[in-house]
């Protein structure tokens, strides 16, 4: 495995880690409750949302970070930091970068929860919305290859983004249409 395919594998995993994230995220806001509904099991959804929240972050950040021990073409930090102009699809870098800033603000403000409080915390988890579409626009048209900026498409790890696209959107559709009434009353929320 060369550094660029690890590079690619920790990037995927990061689309997958946050994917995840965020389906667990709008199944605990639409009040799912694992025991009444399928696997009918007790399964803490907090705790699943947390430690993928703590999975994404280390590999959103171990993804770009590879790619300074690349040879050819060679990155700077700066063009970590700040993409503009990276070898190859800079703006394809840029928004993969400020989905990487987003993603660190939501998990940050979400440790210091209890200090600025609910409303503002609120606020900026929603920032997770415009964060999934960079990440997605990032992980879709990057070329893993690093040769020519045209990535197949059909090869597995771009299929693999494209499901997880299509799931993530059809959840939120779900969620928009079920707005301010979940899966079960606000004073049962406890049974989760
Ligand atoms: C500073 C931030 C970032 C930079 C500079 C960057 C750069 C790159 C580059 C150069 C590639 C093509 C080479 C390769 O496939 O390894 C790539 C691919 C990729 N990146 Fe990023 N990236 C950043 C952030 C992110 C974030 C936050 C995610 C997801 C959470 C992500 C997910 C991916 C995925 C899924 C691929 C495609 C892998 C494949 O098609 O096999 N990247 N990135």
């Amino acid at each position: 495995m060369t550094l660029l395919d690890l590079c690619a594998y920790l990037g995927l995993a990061a689309t997958g880690a946050a994917g995840i994230n965020l389906l667990l995220g709008l199944l605990i806001s639409l009040r799912y409750s694992p025991v009444r509904y399928w696997p009918h099991r007790q399964i803490n959804l907090f705790a699943l949302h947390q430690w993928t929240a703590y999975a994404t972050v280390v590999l959103l950040l171990s993804h770009p970070a590879v790619l300074l021990f690349l040879d050819k073409p060679h990155f700077r930090l700066f063009d970590i930091l700040l993409p503009i102009q990276s070898p190859l699809q800079p703006w394809i870098n840029v928004a993969g970068a400020g989905a990487m800033y987003l993603l660190l603000l939501v998990f940050i403000t979400s440790l210091l929860r209890s200090r600025i409080g609910r409303p503002l915390w609120r606020k900026l988890h929603y920032l997770v919305f415009p964060a999934a579409i960079l990440l997605f626009i990032h992980s879709i048209l990057t070329d893993p290859d690093l040769k020519d900026g045209h990535p197949d498409l059909l090869d597995g790890g771009k299929v693999f983004v494209e499901i997880l696209i299509l799931v993530c959107f059809a959840a939120i559709v779900i969620r928009v249409r079920m707005r301010g009434k979940g899966l079960r009353p606000a004073s049962s929320a406890s049974a989760r």
